[in-house]
């Protein structure tokens, strides 16, 4: 019900041009900004189409519903993902269905034609070129690839076996293939839903988008092994660290949002998880030097981001103001991740860190891996994936880009580091120069809004959501731009104190 009111009232504000739809989304401080952005963006699109049948069925005169709210409601009801409400709404909302069906069928009818999405102006039409593939990730701590190809075969679908290009990767209404490039992902069109599928329901799939299925494969730690997921809620890839790992060794998963961690169990339970220890914690005041952690040698970073990848997220900046404001608020997630980079390569066994975000800003990606790089010469970077198409940006080319374009995904960023032998030397080096107060700034977590994927349901749950970041400290992170000028000055002032000696 809250999510139809918040979703009607910025609908509300939009009209009466009180600020840009994402600003009003994400300043509303909703629980789960990612559903409420999807529902506000679609419901306004179908705007002129969902007035018409609101009008021809008399449905304000006969429910006293507001304009609004009775748009979001009819979408979701007629277009969407159907009622998610209950209560007395629902009820209404059920009594008149049958007409507002009809009605827009009539509107189809008299266009000639079939899809909702033709109902809407040529401008405003989705090409099925931007729909993604629906991405399925078998979960292998629960069944195999070959069961899930097999139930699905009868079940309806058509098996065209192993992709082998990107074109593959469009399919029809009840086609699948195997991925090109992740072994336990199947692929099927974007108008598959598996929400109320056996299969999901049971934790066997996880509906997770293709990239988003990156860092855990490309972290791979074997069985056995201690593995830190930083930022871990809704835990997607928590659950995917789990079955990489057979459900060996210790996943310690943290996050800061308490709502969302309790999600997460409830998900990871679904999956079959056992190997995992949450806590509601947050990252940056976890101490590397804790006995329990001395033997961590992997590290998941999938910190909070812009979620500017994700393709209902959309920058959609126009005016200075707002574009002043989304440029503060990119500085300040930067800043965030990068101290969360910084405090991740602390732990003291690490071998290798995954770093991933959900936007296509390189001050969230390239700039945050070469800042950490510089701050941390014992480490380097893994190329990654030779036949994936899309790169970072140069320099950074080891690292993996995302978008819908190249690779059929949300956009989004991959980068691998390891520790390396002649850095361990320079670290060690560095360590005895740099005092720990340098070494370990202030936490700070992000001061403004922040993506976070939706931590109920499924696709939800994969696609990334933008929220309100936990506890403001602008001041502090005016310090994380310059820690390495911070630490040549302390170096040089040690070398002089160390000459007049
Ligand atoms: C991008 S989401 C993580 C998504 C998750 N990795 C997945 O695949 O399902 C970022 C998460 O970081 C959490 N977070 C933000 N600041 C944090 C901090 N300082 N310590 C731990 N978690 C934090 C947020 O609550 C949010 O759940």
């Amino acid at each position: 019900m809250a999510l139809y009111v918040k979703a009607a009232e910025i609908l509300d504000k939009a009209e009466r041009k009180q600020g840009a739809l994402k600003t009003l989304v994400y300043d509303s401080k909703f629980s789960n900004i990612k559903q409420l952005f999807a529902l506000v963006c679609e419901t306004q699109k179908f705007s002129p189409v969902l007035q018409e049948i609101i009008e021809a069925t008399k449905l304000l005169k006969h429910t006293k519903l507001k304009l609004q709210l009775a748009k979001v409601l009819v979408y979701d009801l007629l277009m969407g993902q159907g009622l998610k409400c209950g209560g007395s709404w629902k009820a209404l909302m059920m009594k008149h269905r049958s007409r507002l069906q009809a009605e827009l069928a009539r509107r189809k009818v008299k266009l000639g034609v079939s899809r909702n999405e033709d109902l809407l102006p040529a401008g405003v039409q989705q090409t099925p070129g931007d729909r993604l593939p629906r991405y399925v990730r078998v979960n292998t701590l629960k069944t195999t690839v070959e069961d899930v190809v097999d139930y699905m075969k009868r079940d309806g679908f058509t098996y065209r076996g192993q992709a082998l290009r990107l074109e593959d990767l469009t399919l029809k209404d009840r086609e699948f293939v195997k991925d090109l490039h992740l072994p336990e992902l199947l692929v099927f069109s974007p108008k598959a839903h598996f929400h109320d599928h056996f299969l999901y329901k049971a934790g066997h799939i996880i509906l997770q988008d293709k990239a988003s299925c990156l860092p855990a494969h490309l972290l791979s730690p074997p069985p056995g092994s201690r593995v830190i997921d930083a930022c871990a809620a809704p835990g997607n890839k928590t659950s995917h660290l789990a079955a990489v790992m057979k459900n060996q060794g210790r996943l310690f998963a943290f996050d800061l949002d308490a709502k969302r961690l309790a999600t997460m169990s409830t998900l990871l339970l679904r999956a079959g998880v056992t190997c995992q220890q949450l806590a509601n914690q947050d990252f940056l005041k976890v101490d590397p030097d804790s006995p329990q952690y001395q033997d961590v040698e992997y590290v998941l970073l999938d910190p909070s981001c812009s979620g500017s990848g994700m393709v209902c997220l959309r920058d959609n900046a126009s005016t200075d103001k707002e574009k002043e404001k989304e440029e503060a608020r990119l500085a300040s997630l930067a800043s965030f991740q990068l101290r969360c980079l910084n405090h991740g390569l602390r732990f003291p066994r690490l071998k290798r860190l995954v770093y991933s975000t959900c936007s296509v800003h390189s001050q969230e990606n390239e700039e945050v891996v070469t800042a950490c790089l510089q701050q941390n010469p014992g480490f380097r970077l893994v190329p990654l994936l030779a036949q994936w198409p899309e790169r970072g940006l140069e320099p950074l080319s080891q690292c993996l880009r995302a978008s819908t374009a190249k690779t059929r995904t949300h956009g989004f960023f991959v980068a691998l580091l390891e520790r390396c032998r002649e850095g361990a030397d320079a670290r060690r080096e560095a360590d005895v120069l740099i005092s720990p107060s340098d070494a370990n700034p202030a936490p700070v977590s992000p001061a403004v809004s922040e993506k976070r994927p939706a931590a109920s349901e499924g696709e939800e749950s994969e696609a990334s959501e933008t929220e309100d970041g936990p506890t403001p400290a602008a001041a502090a992170e005016q310090t994380d731009a310059t820690p390495s000028k911070k630490r040549r000055r302390k170096r040089k002032k040690k070398k002089k104190q160390a000459a007049a000696e």
